[in-house]
């Protein structure tokens, strides 16, 4: 205390009033923080062009959806062949993961027995899109997104997409309870082979 006494500015009953500088790192704080926002004004939230925060967050979406279609490009969707979709129709193997997918994906829309529900009847012989197994895999995969059917492509793993055409083309013709009434033009359904 000795060292200030010298700078007390009021005394008061004894209570005295000291003129002491601020410590020496609390100002360094000070001054480090004003340089630092200024630095910062300067560097990102000023500037505009190349290195800004905003100019950063286009570059990394940009590069990411140019990954996006090169993981696209490098994997295009194939159609596979309709004797293996048609194949797949008496497979239990496939019909199970068809129909593991179907309940979880695709029967809030469709219904659980794909009777219809906001979607079309999938067990009829009625498409708006076509029955062929091909014409099914198409709406499937690419969708009718105006229609309120999302393209499921890109969602669900090949063997998977596979496997729900086979298991709908198994549901033709098993006029489920409560079907929803038939939309689109009559299909003659291409046969399963060995059945
Ligand atoms: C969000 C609701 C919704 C979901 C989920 C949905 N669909 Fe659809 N789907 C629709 C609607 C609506 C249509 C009718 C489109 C139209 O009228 O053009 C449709 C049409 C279809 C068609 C064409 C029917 C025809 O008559 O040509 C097929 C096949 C189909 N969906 C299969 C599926 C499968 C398989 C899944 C699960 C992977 C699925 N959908 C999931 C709403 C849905």
């Amino acid at each position: 205390m000795a060292q200030y006494e010298d700078k007390v500015l009021h005394e008061l009953d004894g209570i005295k009033e000291y003129d002491n500088p601020m410590p020496g790192w609390l100002m360094a704080i000070w001054w480090g923080s004003l340089i630092f926002s200024a630095a910062y004004l300067i560097f990102y939230a000023l500037s505009f062009g190349e290195g800004s925060m905003e100019a950063e967050f286009r570059g990394d979406t940009q590069a990411a959806l140019t990954a996006v279609q090169a993981h696209y490009d490098a994997n295009p969707l194939v159609t596979p062949a309709p004797a293996t979709l048609l194949a797949g129709a008496r497979d239990p193997a496939v019909l199970d993961i068809g129909a593991a997918r179907f309940s979880r994906t695709c029967a809030s829309c469709h219904g659980a027995q794909a009777q219809g529900l906001i979607g079309p009847n999938l067990t009829d012989d009625r498409w708006i899109h076509g029955g062929s197994v091909e014409q099914i895999f198409q709406s499937v995969a690419k969708g009718w997104p105006a229609k309120g059917m999302p393209p499921w492509g890109r969602v669900v793993k090949p063997e998977e997409l596979a496997a729900l055409v086979s298991y709908v083309r198994s549901l033709q013709g098993s006029n489920p309870p409560n079907a929803k009434p038939a939309e689109g033009d009559l299909t003659v359904a291409e046969p399963i082979p060995g059945s």
